[in-house]
Order: C-alpha cells, then sequence, then structure tokens
C-alpha cells in the first residue's frame, strides 16, 4: 500500500477502506509513518470529513491498537463520563466524588489539554504530589477502596488515540466529528464501562462551534455505543462562555473544591445534570429521584469528603496548591452591561499566559489563569473590577477588549 495515494484519495474527498486505515494508522503508531505525513491525512480528514462507516473502522484500529482494560474485578456498578472539552471544563473533579459518595463507581481515565481547551490530568497535576499515572492493578484497588479515580491512560490503552491526540493538538486538526468520535469512543470501549455520560460542548470555545455539528457528534457516538453494547447518554451544552469562574489548572482545581463547599451557579447546575444522569442509568432509576440524590451528597458534605478522600489518595495535597502571585486587576472602562465573555478568546488568553501547550513539548504553568469576578448579564460602573489575571510574567500584553463586550 501506498500512503502517498491514501492521503491524495482522503484529499479529493473520497472514502478510505479498513485496510487503508489500518494501513496509515498502525503505520503512524510503528513510526513508520512520520508526524508530517500524519499531518497531512489528518488535515484531509478535518477538510473532506469521514463516513460512519469509516469512523467506526477507525475506533476498531484504535481500540485494537492496546490492551482491553478488564476492570472485573471492581465490585459494584462502573461509571464514566467525558466532555468535549471546553474552556473553564472542570466538571469531572465534581461529578466523581458526587458519584462514589453514592456508591456507584466512577472509573475515569482523562487526558491532557486539547487546542485551547483544558485537559483534567493537567489540572490535577497542579496539585503538588497528585500522581496521575496509575496501573492497571492501582485503579482496581483505588476504587475498590475508596469508589472512584481519576488517571490518564495507561500506556498501553488506547496508545494511538494517545499519540494522535498529542499530534491533533499541535497542527489544528482537532475539530473534525469522526476523529472526536474515534477518540472518546474508542477510550469508552476500551475501559469496559457500560454506564457512559458524554457532555458535548458547543460554542466558540469548544471543538464543535454549532448545533448541527453536536448532533451530529451525538448520533455518531450512540451508533458506535449501540454496536459495544455501552448504555449511553449525550448531554449537549453551551461553550460560548467559559464553565464557571476560573480558568487556568491550579485555579480551576480550587473552584471544583468550593463547588463542592457549596458555591451555587452554572458550573454547578451543570453537574448536577451530568452527575444525575450518571447515577439514573447506573442505578436504573428515574432522573428526578436521580436529582434528589446527587442534591443531598452534595449538601451533606459527603462529596467533599469523598474529593478530599480521593486527592489523598493520589498522594495530593490540596493545602499545597499555589497560584501566581502577581496578579493584575482588569477594570470596567465604561459603564454598562456585560453581553459577551468570549470562549475561545479566553482559552486563547490563558494558552499565551502558559496554561496550556503551544508544542507537544511545551511545559505547563499551573499557576496562571483567570478569575471572573462579573458574568454576563452584569451591569457595571467604570473602575469595577471584572477579573483577575494570574500572571507568570509582568510584562504580558493583551486586548481585553477581545474578551468581554459591554454595552
Ligand atoms: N476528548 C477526547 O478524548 N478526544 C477528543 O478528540 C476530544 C475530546
Amino acid at each position: 500500500m501506498d500512503l502517498e495515494k491514501i492521503i491524495l484519495k482522503k484529499s479529493i474527498g473520497l472514502s478510505l477502506s479498513k485496510e487503508e486505515l489500518t494501513y496509515a494508522f498502525n503505520g503512524y503508531l510503528l513510526k513508520k509513518i512520520t508526524d508530517k505525513e500524519m499531518t497531512l491525512l489528518l488535515k484531509a480528514i478535518c477538510k473532506n470529513d469521514m463516513s460512519d462507516r469509516e469512523t467506526i473502522d477507525l475506533v476498531d484500529i484504535y481500540i485494537n491498537s492496546g490492551e482491553k482494560l478488564n476492570l472485573n474485578e471492581i465490585k459494584g456498578i462502573k461509571v464514566d463520563k467525558h466532555s468535549t472539552g471546553g474552556i473553564g471544563d472542570k466538571t469531572s473533579l465534581i461529578i466523581g466524588p458526587i458519584i462514589a459518595a453514592l456508591g456507584l463507581k466512577f472509573v475515569k481515565m482523562s487526558g491532557r489539554g486539547l487546542g485551547y481547551t483544558g485537559g483534567t490530568i493537567d489540572k490535577l497535576e497542579s496539585i503538588p504530589g497528585f500522581n496521575v499515572s496509575l496501573t492497571k492493578e492501582e485503579i482496581i484497588k483505588q476504587v475498590n477502596d475508596i469508589g472512584m479515580v481519576i488517571t490518564s491512560q495507561t500506556e498501553n490503552l488506547v496508545p494511538l488515540d494517545k499519540k494522535i491526540y498529542a499530534l491533533r493538538d499541535v497542527t489544528n486538526t482537532t475539530k473534525s466529528i469522526p476523529l472526536i468520535a474515534a477518540s472518546i469512543m474508542s477510550k469508552k470501549i476500551v475501559t469496559g464501562t457500560s454506564n457512559v455520560v458524554i457532555d458535548i460542548k458547543v460554542g466558540s470555545g469548544a471543538l464543535i462551534e454549532d448545533m448541527a455539528n453536536a448532533k451530529r457528534l451525538s448520533s455518531l457516538m450512540i451508533e458506535i455505543a449501540k454496536k459495544y453494547n455501552i448504555k449511553v447518554i449525550t448531554i449537549i451544552s453551551d461553550m460560548d462562555t467559559p464553565l464557571g469562574d476560573n480558568v487556568g489548572n491550579a485555579l480551576e482545581v480550587i473552584e471544583a473544591i468550593e463547588v463542592l463547599k457549596g458555591k451555587k451557579g452554572k458550573l454547578r447546575d451543570l453537574c448536577v445534570n451530568l452527575a444525575a444522569s450518571l447515577i439514573s442509568l447506573g442505578k436504573n432509576i428515574d432522573i428526578n429521584q436521580a436529582n434528589k440524590l446527587v442534591l443531598e451528597v452534595l449538601n451533606n458534605g459527603s462529596a467533599y469528603n469523598k474529593y478530599l478522600e480521593f486527592i489523598e489518595y493520589q498522594g495530593g495535597n490540596v493545602k499545597n496548591i499555589k497560584i501566581s502571585d502577581r496578579v493584575n486587576l482588569i477594570k470596567a472602562s465604561k459603564e454598562g452591561t456585560i453581553t459577551e465573555i468570549n470562549a475561545l478568546e479566553v482559552g486563547k488568553l490563558v494558552l499565551e499566559m502558559g496554561a496550556g501547550r503551544k508544542t507537544k513539548e511545551s511545559n505547563i504553568d499551573y499557576g496562571v489563569g483567570i478569575k471572573f469576578k462579573k458574568h454576563i448579564g452584569d451591569k457595571v460602573n467604570i473602575g469595577d473590577i471584572i477579573m483577575e489575571l494570574y500572571l507568570a510574567h509582568s510584562n504580558f500584553l493583551y486586548d481585553i477588549n477581545k474578551i468581554i463586550t459591554i454595552k
């Protein structure tokens, strides 16, 4: 087979056979195909799309690139959630403890940041001592002991996704619906969890920018799940505006704690919705009943206690989390109402500040980020603080008008 012909075929909009997809993708995993060549193919896929058949073939190739994680030794009902990624999305850190406090098993393999969107693993690594690389035996023991785990993919779990994901992150090839579907669903399938909720983010700060694509991703994932006998619920949620008040790795861990301790708002509402969907799937109860249970463990502090237990079990200490002490206050320069906080521009800004990776080798600055003090719909006067920037350097230039609109 000839890679050049495969790339050409996709570049002119033709479908690839399973053999051609296998040749290209497995070849990349085996280092017979270079980053540069794979980037050409990924760009052609982004431009000309893939059929459902090609996507299902790709899921199969992804799954067979590594081992399947047999988690039968975990006692109880396993559930998992996944988000397609957004700005300020720290929902896993809140939902995991809720689920475990309610007696189900939350087994979550998370990723690092992708494009402008942050990743749960990067957030957890902002907690000094926290171990994100667990073995299968450690995962099983931890979930049996405390009911939850959040870890990065083990080395041999869908290694093809790991490699392609890292390349997509730095080559502007993150937005293809089939590539997202294959990446997420292959990881759900190999972990052997049979109840999954997928939070599909749509808006300027998400990988998926419009409703039509969000719906397509939803039906594609449901079709893949059916083939592999997994119960899946998809929820489409807004990502035109960052989720919650804080964006940036350590700042987001801190906000997750605040929500578990009782802070109200859009972030908490979404977490309740996602957690209730998981509880309803896992316990086979109706959503209203599940909702009540979720609110109970949030209100009585047991979800917060579970969070502390989880962080400590994986070696972290929340007391040692550090955020940058160089803070710039951004104030309103005119009177009016905030009509927009643009998630994409916020994502670009925090990436520029050092919260994400620009190349595969970049190091993250965990302590930088933004805290929003005002939200859409808030009225402001000249001089009111709208946001706080936690910076690594004092000579950092940015155009605030790109982020916030006051009318
Ligand atoms: N999350 C994933 O795991 N993969 C994607 O492609 C996008 C979000």
